[in-house]
């Protein structure tokens, strides 16, 4: 755990991301050190979506912003059974490649596939293009790993915004990520990447690592790792009690233009900070976190409860939990606190073949976007060095 590692990995953690500086600020750009893309994949799925009894009028923010008010207590919404959701969807994503030289070759076959959590879309992986200490790609790679950040449906620059509430949900975008891997697994015509994979790691941040959760829980075979970043199985819900809502179009309407009135965002910098950062950060991260946020829907937040409750069941390969000491919605200070609630976190995982956690100090919930975070990519890759061995 990094608060009792021994100062000379933290300088190798360090020198290996310093070294990846070249690929941080743009992150389709061909670099030394990555070399990324864009790409774009078609999905078609279905999934089996929560349907709520007493939905709000879709055009009506007051009653959107009063549900998800309600949804935040977890259980405010009354649930009317399930409904099947079907579509085919376009999922962005930006893919980059390991340097050409100075990896070890069996590496080549790994593909991490990252998934942004709430209010955030792709470019969380990139670090927001704020340097190189925040950029997982460039870290990734730089250790031999070749990554995808995808946009989760609606989100980044993905170009539907399917309605928010009754398709919107975590449900579909577990569906959605079980396509991508089967089409990268089996290199399908589907596949946007010019290569299949045979060993997949799943990354996910908070809502992305509650979406690796289900996938573990429905699709067991389809992460041959799983990396749960920003996680834990006991949110602090409360956490929502001081952090208000607004409609994106209603917020920022030239950049949210045209979206559904649900999908939201957090409108008032000083709770989103509070609620995303702690410890050691740089607070122009945190401003700029706040001016580029993307959007969440009522229907992500609303069916949590359904991903929560589900666990992640049949699941049997390695999972590794990565979550700061102070994140206030997933953990709790000090430490030795903290190291439970992520040891506790095991038993969603009870047939799981390994399982371990790393809790990076002074470091909140967005913990890619902290003064830790080199520490956080070593700790990842010296774990799946280690696992994938
Ligand atoms: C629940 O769903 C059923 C079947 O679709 C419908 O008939 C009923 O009116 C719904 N109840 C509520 C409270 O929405
Ligand atoms: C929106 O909903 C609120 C709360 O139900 C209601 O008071 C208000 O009249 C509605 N506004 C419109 C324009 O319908
Ligand atoms: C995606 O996130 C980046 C960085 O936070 C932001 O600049 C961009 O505007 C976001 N995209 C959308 C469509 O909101
Ligand atoms: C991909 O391969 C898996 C087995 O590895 C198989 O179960 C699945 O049906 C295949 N999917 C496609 C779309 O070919
Ligand atoms: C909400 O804010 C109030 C006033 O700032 C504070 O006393 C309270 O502890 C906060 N609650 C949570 C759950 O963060």
């Amino acid at each position: 755990m990094f608060w009792n590692l021994p100062s000379s990995l933290l300088l190798i953690g360090t020198a290996i991301t310093a070294a990846a500086a070249a690929a941080a600020i743009d992150p389709s750009a061909e670099s030394l050190y990555s070399r990324c893309s864009d790409v774009s994949f078609k999905v078609s799925t279905t999934s089996q979506n929560v349907k709520f009894a007493f939905p709000p009028d879709p055009n009506n923010e007051t009653q959107i912003l009063e549900f998800n008010r309600r949804s935040l207590t977890l259980t405010g919404n009354p649930q009317n059974g399930t409904q099947l959701i079907s579509g085919t969807f376009n999922i962005d994503g930006v893919y980059c490649r390991p340097p050409p030289t100075g990896v070890r070759a069996r590496d080549d076959d790994v593909l991490e596939i990252l998934v942004h959590g709430i209010t955030y879309n792709k470019s969380l992986w990139s670090g927001l293009g704020l340097g190189a200490r925040y950029d997982w790609h460039a870290g990734a790679n730089a250790r031999g790993y070749h990554t995808l950040a995808i946009d989760r449906l609606t989100h980044g620059t993905n170009p539907q915004h399917p309605e928010p509430l009754d398709v919107v949900q975590g449900q579909l975008h577990v569906e959605i990520v079980h396509e991508i891997i089967m089409a990268i697994r089996n290199n399908t015509r589907n596949n946007a990447l010019d290569r299949g994979f045979s060993k997949i790691v799943y990354v996910g941040h908070s809502f992305g690592s509650q979406i690796g959760q289900t996938l573990g829980h429905l699709h067991p075979n389809d992460a041959d790792v799983s990396v749960l970043t920003g996680y834990s199985a006991f949110p602090i819900i409360t956490t929502f009690d001081n952090i208000s809502f607004e409609s994106a179009a209603t917020f920022r309407p030239r950049h949210f233009h045209g979206q559904p009135l649900g999908n939201i965002v957090t409108p008032i910098e000083a709770q989103r900070t509070g609620a995303f950062y702690a410890g050691a950060f740089d607070p122009a991260v945190a401003h700029a976190d706040f001016l580029a946020e993307d959007t969440v829907t009522i229907g992500e937040i609303a069916a949590l409860i359904t991903m929560i409750s589900s666990g992640g069941g049949g699941y049997r390969k390695p999972v590794l939990v990565v979550t700061g000491v102070e994140d206030a919605i997933f953990c709790t200070p000090p430490a030795a606190v903290c190291a439970s609630i992520l040891a506790a976190t095991k038993a969603i995982f009870p047939l799981a073949s390994i399982y371990e956690f790393i809790m990076p100090e002074s470091t909140g919930h967005t913990l890619s976007l902290h003064y830790s975070a080199p520490e956080t990519l070593k700790g990842v890759h010296d774990f799946l060095d280690r696992v994938l061995r």
